[in-house]
């Protein structure tokens, strides 16, 4: 695997498959490199914690760092290319941010105000810098990825399945910082919970009981959605989703799943 700290390093022969990320990669990750390993023989993986979408500094401080380990996972994997850009490169001037739009400001925008402008913003800048043909999201951050499908680009956006551990926590960077990964599975629970209700009422009552049940666990959002526009369901809509996101002790936490099975 060939490590380069600016996107002319690279040299990227032929149409290359992209995998964004911000570094702390886990299993989850992996599975989107060996995605992008279908769609091409290059696969560049870039690690750029990204300013730009933390709106809280504590959190962009606190956000995992683990370099030797990005290697190893990545180079495993399958990725050819590792590409660890600097602030300079991505943003040499001032910063035209791109903006979200309406999509930007609801479930994760309202806590999160400006991030999704600041992900858009980064997304365009890696696109324009390493030339994908291809990119790969994780279904996981369904409202980025949904944004990021919507963005202007000649980009193809791939999207992959959540990678869950055996207990069904959704992999996420942010999971080694949880003091207590049992708590959070109540999140999981709630999701099955809500699928194998019949109507979209009962989806949404069970998914919040089930919340509700875990002391630790404090609610932001859970809602059955259109997936197509983010609107709350109904139950003639083809592509509903849940969608979760709270607190456990001090750790944000989203997660979300297809209710094309229940909630009929
Ligand atoms: O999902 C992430 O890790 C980030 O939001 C992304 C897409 C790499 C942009 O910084």
């Amino acid at each position: 695997m060939k490590i380069a700290v600016n996107a002319k390093e690279l040299k990227v022969d032929g149409a290359c498959a992209f995998v964004p990320t911000m570094g702390a990669l886990h299993a989850g990750h992996a599975s989107l490199i060996k995605k992008a390993r279908e769609y091409s023989d290059t696969v560049v993986v870039s690690i750029f914690i990204n300013p730009l979408q933390f709106e809280n500094k504590d959190d962009l401080a606190k956000y995992p760092r683990t370099p030797e380990f990005d290697i190893e996972l990545a180079s495993q994997a399958g990725a050819t290319h590792l590409w660890l850009p600097t602030l300079d490169e991505i943003y040499p001037g001032e910063v035209q941010k791109i903006s979200a739009g309406v999509l930007g400001d609801i479930y994760e925008g309202v806590k999160r105000p400006g991030h999704f402008d600041g992900v858009l913003t980064v997304v365009n800048r890696l696109f324009e810098l390493a030339k994908p043909k291809w990119a790969i999201f994780g279904e996981k951050d369904f409202q980025q990825m949904t944004l990021i499908k919507s963005m202007k680009s000649d980009v193809e956006i791939i999207g992959a399945p959540t990678i869950r551990d055996t207990d069904g926590l959704a992999l996420s960077s942010r999971n080694v910082r949880l003091s207590d990964p049992k708590a959070a599975l109540v999140i999981y629970r709630a999701l099955l919970a809500a699928s194998k209700e019949k109507s979209i009422d009962s989806a949404r009552e069970a998914m919040r009981g089930a919340l509700a049940s875990e002391a630790a666990f404090t609610l932001d959002y859970a809602e059955i959605i259109n997936e197509s526009n983010f609107e709350k369901a109904v139950q003639s809509d083809e592509s509903k989703r849940a969608i979760i996101a709270g607190w456990v002790n001090g750790i944000r936490l989203i997660d979300n799943m297809p209710m094309n099975g229940g909630a009929q």
